[in-house]
């Protein structure tokens, strides 16, 4: 049975795609073993709450510096005997620190197709603000291993969602959850869970069934 971190900071919506992918039999010989949120009021915790999972909050203003904010992120994480992290909407950077203890072991969704739309700056709604600017007639999403830079990790799964002339960001971002984001998250944990995907340099290879 892994164990997975679900790290969070808004509404949760890929949290609950995990945990409903768990009571379908969708993710197999896998059980969330927390639920950690930088936002105290982030309704991702209600949902972990709601599901019994462990949930906590530690937000970095209780903490005099960003370095110790991170040691207790990664404390709580390490603690939480997780083998595998997940961000899930988690708008932290996560500390070399934690990249160094779980390498290829964070795995984080992003709102684009990767190397489009991402790194610095490229978060929730603003994702696709800057892809309707552009122009762009498909986005998508992106699940992939974290390393030290910011949406630079290996890529697990990508899903591509068609641009209407009629989206606005919100309609856009609901459309990439529904269509792929929540679809991609939890295939990504179940091949991972049942060691079907390794890493060659930057390249992902999922091992056929
Ligand atoms: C999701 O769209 C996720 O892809 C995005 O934040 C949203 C969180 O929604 N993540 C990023 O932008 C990371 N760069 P949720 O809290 O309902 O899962």
């Amino acid at each position: 049975m892994m164990k997975i971190a679900v790290l969070v900071s808004g509404g949760g919506t890929n949290l609950q795609a995990i945990i409903d992918a768990i009571d379908a039999g969708k993710i197999t010989d896998a059980r969330i073993c927390l639920v950690l949120s930088n936002n105290k009021n982030a309704y991702a915790l209600e949902r972990a709450k709601a599901a019994g999972i462990p949930a906590l909050a530690i937000s970095p203003k209780d903490y005099e510096s960003r370095d110790l904010f991170n040691e207790a992120m990664l404390e709580a994480v390490l603690g939480s005997g997780a083998e595998l992290v997940v961000l899930a909407g988690f708008l932290c950077v996560i500390p070399p620190r934690m990249v160094e203890a779980y390498p290829n072991r964070i795995i984080n969704i992003h709102p684009s197709l990767i190397p489009s739309f991402c790194g610095t700056g490229y978060y929730g709604l603003k994702v696709h603000e800057a892809a309707l600017e552009r122009g762009v007639r498909v986005s998508g999403a992106t699940v992939h291993f974290v390393d030290a830079g910011t949406d630079t990790g290996p890529i697990i799964l990508q899903k591509a969602v068609e641009v209407l002339s009629s989206d606005t960001p919100g309609k856009l971002q609901l459309r990439i959850m529904e269509q792929a984001e929540w679809k991609i998250l939890p295939e990504a944990i179940q091949l991972i869970v049942h060691g079907r995907v390794t890493v060659e340099g930057r390249r992902v290879i999922i091992a056929e069934e």
